[in-house]
């Protein structure tokens, strides 16, 4: 089959991970016979440079016209050092989400066995955990009403939920539920916030709707501390914007590193899928950057687009890279051997392409004098 796909590399280390998900896609394309067309796109700090705009009308054409959208990272130190800044990157993503209507926002963390130990968590806490977060991306203070008075002394951020905001994304977390453990979190702050008591009571009647799927409630607060004493308590996490975007990061160190989550942001009509981490700004161009979660996003784009067994192979492959200890720096364990970003992401696609180990050359890798890397 053939599938235009938008790629956005974005900011600091986007463009070096991108390459290597689309070094994953084309090993893929190779082997199942697919043609995948990749038509780049600017946004953020890079298409400010060039074009005044973090979000040119061009990459909306471009992303309206893909059957899936594949998102490196944005932002650029010279902005968030500077919060007097009128135009920032973040705009970019933002309105891109908004503008696609990708309300829905998918963020999985497993507990890879061989990261285990790579997490400051213990072992015994984290083993086994497994939490879906659906996080609302379209709504919320993020995209309320923003002022800053006059004499420049008082500002506002306005946070809005709509029933119909809250409904479509909770039927999907649900649906999702059933197929999983069954368990429905709703993390929020009823006990302070009027959209949180919406999302409470709307989430409750819909929950009536599916008698598989346990409904918990928890206040943030406490949530962000039961994902460090007992994340195995959960399952599928639901949450508005702005709670979601500060839970995610918390969960992903039980993934041992934020360097291999990836992500799913779905709407009716467009899907996009990225790492959850930034753009890291200060390792751009090294060669160092974990490749892991944009070549997991490319698996996710793949699930998608309903190629179940393509999207297995990448997983496959990456988790054999960390078997093997063919990582990055963050991830290396104890082993003094790390890989580059570009040597990961040749080994991921050169094992997509060789799935059978008898025909790879592994003696030597940790070495660096391998036929592979
Ligand atoms: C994320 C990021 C974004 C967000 C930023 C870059 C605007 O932190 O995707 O989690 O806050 O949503
Ligand atoms: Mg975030």
């Amino acid at each position: 089959m053939k599938y235009t796909i938008a790629v956005i590399p974005g900011d600091g280390i986007g463009p070096e991970v991108t390459n290597q998900a689309k070094k994953a896609l084309n090993a893929v394309a190779d082997v199942y016979n697919h043609v995948f067309i990749f038509k780049e796109a600017q946004m953020g700090s890079c298409a400010i440079d060039e074009t005044g705009d973090p979000l040119p009308a061009a990459t909306i054409k471009i992303c309206k016209d893909a059957d899936a959208i594949l998102f490196g990272a944005i932002g650029d130190t010279k902005y968030d050092n500077n919060p007097s800044a009128q135009v920032r990157p973040e705009q970019g993503l933002l309105r891109l989400r908004k503008e696609l209507g990708l309300y829905c926002n998918v963020r999985p963390v497993k507990a890879y066995e061989q990261l285990i130990d790579n997490s400051p968590l213990k072992r015994e806490v984290i083993t086994g955990t497994d939490i879906a977060i659906y996080r609302e991306l379209t709504g919320g203070i993020y995209f309320g009403i923003k002022e800053l008075s006059e004499d420049k002394q008082t500002a506002f951020d306005g946070c809005t939920y709509t029933v119909k905001e809250i409904s479509r994304i909770t039927h999907l977390a649900f649906k999702a539920a059933q197929n999983r453990k069954k368990k429905v979190t709703l993390v929020d702050k009823a006990n302070v916030l009027e959209t949180s008591r919406l999302w409470r009571k709307t989430v409750s009647e819909i929950a009536k709707e599916y008698k598989d799927v346990t409904i918990e409630y928890m206040f943030v607060d406490n949530a962000a501390m039961q994902m460090i004493l007992n994340p195995k308590q959960f399952d599928v996490i639901l949450t508005e914007n702005l709670l979601g975007d500060i839970i995610s990061d918390v969960a992903s160190v039980m993934g041992g590193s934020i360097g291999i989550l990836a992500s799913s942001s779905i709407g009716d009509e467009n899907a996009l899928f990225e790492p959850i981490h930034g753009s890291f700004s200060q390792a751009a161009g090294k060669d160092i950057a974990n490749p892991i979660a944009s070549i997991l996003s490319a698996a996710l784009l793949l699930e998608h687009l309903g190629l179940h067994e393509e999207a297995d192979a990448i997983e496959r492959a990456v988790e054999k890279s960390l078997v093997l200890g063919i990582t990055t720096e963050d991830i290396k364990g104890k082993t003094s051997f790390f890989a580059t970003t570009s040597k990961v992401g040749d080994f991921i696609a050169d094992y997509i392409m060789h799935q059978d180990d008898s025909n790879m050359n592994f003696k030597n890798i940790h070495t660096g004098q391998s036929t592979i890397i």
